[in-house]
């Protein structure tokens, strides 16, 4: 597998805690999206990515999985594949 699954044809809004750790999903195969549940190490080629909160407030985690800024949302999902 080398190519992410698409969970999502929308980002997720999530309320982050300052100072708290996150991890994203990259390889779109967690059933917690957006958040990684261990399911990449089915898929091999996928690590989770790291995101710190730098301050308390609503963050779009990307659900496509092919944003170019990840693990955040910048537009991607609507580009035709
Ligand atoms: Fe997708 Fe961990 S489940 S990166
Ligand atoms: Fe992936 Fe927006 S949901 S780029």
């Amino acid at each position: 597998m080398t190519t992410p699954v698409r969970a999502s044809d929308t980002p997720f809004a999530v309320a982050v805690e300052q100072g708290k750790d996150y991890w994203w999903c990259a390889c779109g195969l967690s059933k917690s999206q957006p958040f990684c549940d261990g399911s990449h190490n089915a898929a091999k080629a996928f690590t989770p990515v790291k995101y710190t909160a730098a301050q308390s407030t609503t963050v779009y985690f990307c659900g496509c999985k092919a944003t170019g800024n990840q693990p955040l949302c910048d537009g991607s999902h609507n580009k035709k594949p």
